[in-house]
């Protein structure tokens, strides 16, 4: 499966139906630099996962432009042709004010909805002026997106957490609108879940899609649950679909992945060589020889940054015949700074960096070498390359792309991947050494196994998470989107067609108050009979 073929699937949908990608962060931010202008991509899963699928299908991407020089290259319509070098889709530039930014993006996305989904004991913080403003920047996108659908047909992929409401706004807008949405974050228990404020607004917001995605069925189950036990819609758990309003939410698994055979092009290129030349310049002599451990991140409290320096930390204690034969090369990457939360994780991890180097540095040794910075996509490719060892230590996390990316990267077929079980990557990477980043002793140990691990062993599980990741590459996960998305929706409705409320959802309406005891019978026996009663007063079929 590739670009071409997933392009093919698209463009047979209907003739002038529009793609369009939404999400918050874009895949490329302007700066100015001391010779002008240039283009950067940004340290995010959800870009290296979805520009391809936006360069496959040409679409357009509406995101938030919110770097200095974005304004300077956009047309009068906000719009950039990208990437500049072989331009395949339009971006399409949301521009908010600092205090916009500060409720929808710093507030209620990353201080509320972020915690409160990874459940990694940091207390979301909830406040109704930021609540606010997430719903006028969701109607912005609303807005925005309305603007460029014009009165053409269309498909809209929304991403992610940032754009919950806006769903709603499209589909009471444009009922024939066919929506999507990729959660690329976990979603909680409904106790967790639960204590949010405005959690009915978010999950009716979500209930507008056609078509709803996780990384993981144990994400969609969590979901089904939540709506189940919070509000007033009929959830069909053998079908794993929500009924509201009489519409039906499909929810559906799609580990996302990444450009397999162009990453593995990538890694191989003179660019990545160069790279690969000034990090070795960088950690200098005393890392020669040495097995190199690599860790890259965005500093975010859920990617367990801290648990693993400890482990390294304690792998050096315990085996102090160690020293000088490994080297950490950790690449880290600010992130949402303006958050208390994660300039105190930077402090923290700048401050274990220090001890450790203290405790077990030597004058011609260096233990572990921390480089805060954008790194770009080739420099990180360089560090996989380089690497005998990846970790990836998150306490939660949907899925993690560091993992498949230096999977991908490993065209020689060689190195160790050390993975949190607590991530969606776990479920699909057995061949990983698999660990619980909270147990520092455990943490320590898989160090220790992946330094002594034989290259025999080594290359047959390298192998095998290469043929997992090549399998089910990013247009593989797009392919099953799309396919899923045909499956489910009538691409033949008019407008006016899909305004009109069929007979059946009017008698959903009537019967409201019925509605609670029969789909408490249906989970509960789940009879044939129970079923038809089911579709007869939902208008769905059996
Ligand atoms: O993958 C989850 C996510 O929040 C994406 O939406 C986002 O682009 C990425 O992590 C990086 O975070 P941010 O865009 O806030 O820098």
């Amino acid at each position: 499966m590739d670009a071409l073929a997933l392009a093919n699937i698209i463009s047979g949908i209907k003739k002038a139906t529009k793609v369009i990608i939404v999400s918050n962060r874009q895949p490329w931010f302007h700066e100015r630099v001391a010779d002008g202008i240039r283009a950067f991509r940004p340290a995010s899963g959800l870009v290296t996962a979805l520009e391809p699928i936006i360069e496959a299908v040409g679409g357009t991407w509406i995101a938030h432009g919110s770097a200095s020089a974005d304004r300077l290259v956009v047309d009068r319509k906000n719009r950039i042709r990208l990437p500049e070098e072989n331009p395949r889709f339009t971006l399409r530039r949301v521009w908010l004010t600092p205090k916009e930014e500060e409720g929808y993006y710093y507030g209620i996305s990353n201080k509320a909805l972020w915690p409160l989904c990874h459940i990694v004991y940091t207390k979301p913080r909830f406040s109704r002026k930021d609540w606010d403003t997430y719903k006028d920047v969701n109607k912005r996108f609303s807005d925005t997106v309305l603007d460029e659908v014009g009165d053409s047909p269309a498909i809209v992929f929304i991403q992610d957490f940032h754009l919950a409401l806006l769903p709603r706004y499209l589909r009471n807008a444009r009922p024939d609108l066919k929506l999507i949405q990729f959660w690329h974050i976990p979603w909680p228990n409904r106790e967790a879940f639960r204590i949010f404020p405005w959690s009915e607004e978010i999950l009716d917001g979500l209930l507008a899609n056609d078509l709803l995605g996780f990384h993981i069925q144990y994400h969609c189950n969590n979901f089904l649950d939540t709506v189940d036990k919070g509000m007033e819609a009929m959830v069909d758990y053998e079908n794993f679909s929500i009924y509201r309003g009489g519409r039906p939410t499909y929810i559906r698994p799609f580990p996302i992945s990444v450009d397999f055979k162009q990453i593995g092009i990538d890694a191989g290129s003179a660019i990545v060589q160069e790279k690969k030349a000034s990090f070795i310049r960088e950690l200098g002599p005393g890392a020669e020889g040495t097995k190199i451990y690599v860790g890259a991140d965005r500093i975010d409290y859920t990617k367990g940054i801290p648990e693993r320096l400890k482990g390294f930390d304690l792998l050096l204690l315990r085996n102090p015949d160690l020293k000088k034969k490994v080297t950490l090369l950790q690449l880290t990457a600010p992130s949402r700074t303006q958050i208390e939360e994660y300039r105190s994780i930077n402090d923290e991890i700048e401050k274990l960096v220090e001890d450790i180097n203290r405790r077990h540095g030597t004058d011609s040794w260096k233990p572990v070498h921390s480089l805060r910075a954008n790194h770009d996509y080739h420099a990180v490719l360089a560090a996989y390359r380089m690497a005998d060892v990846v970790m990836v230590t998150s306490l939660h996390d949907g899925m993690n792309l560091v993992a498949k990316e230096f999977i991908a990267a490993r065209t020689d077929g060689d190195g160790v991947l050390l993975l949190s079980q607590y991530t969606g990557a776990a479920r699909e990477l057995t061949e990983a050494l698999l660990i619980n980043p909270y147990d520092i002793d455990q943490l320590a140990d898989a160090m220790l196994q992946a330094f002594h691990m034989p290259e025999k062993e080594r290359r047959q599980r390298m192998t095998r998470m290469r043929a997992q990741v090549e399998k089910y590459n990013i247009y593989v996960w797009g392919r099953k989107i799309f396919e899923e998305l045909l499956k489910r929706v009538s691409f033949g409705k008019s407008r006016s067609e899909a305004r009109r409320t069929p007979e059946a959802v009017r008698a959903v309406y009537r019967l409201s108050p019925h509605l609670a005891a029969v789909k408490y019978l249906t989970y509960r026996y789940s009879s044939a009979f129970l079923k038809k009663v089911n579709s007869r007063l939902t208008g769905t079929t059996v």
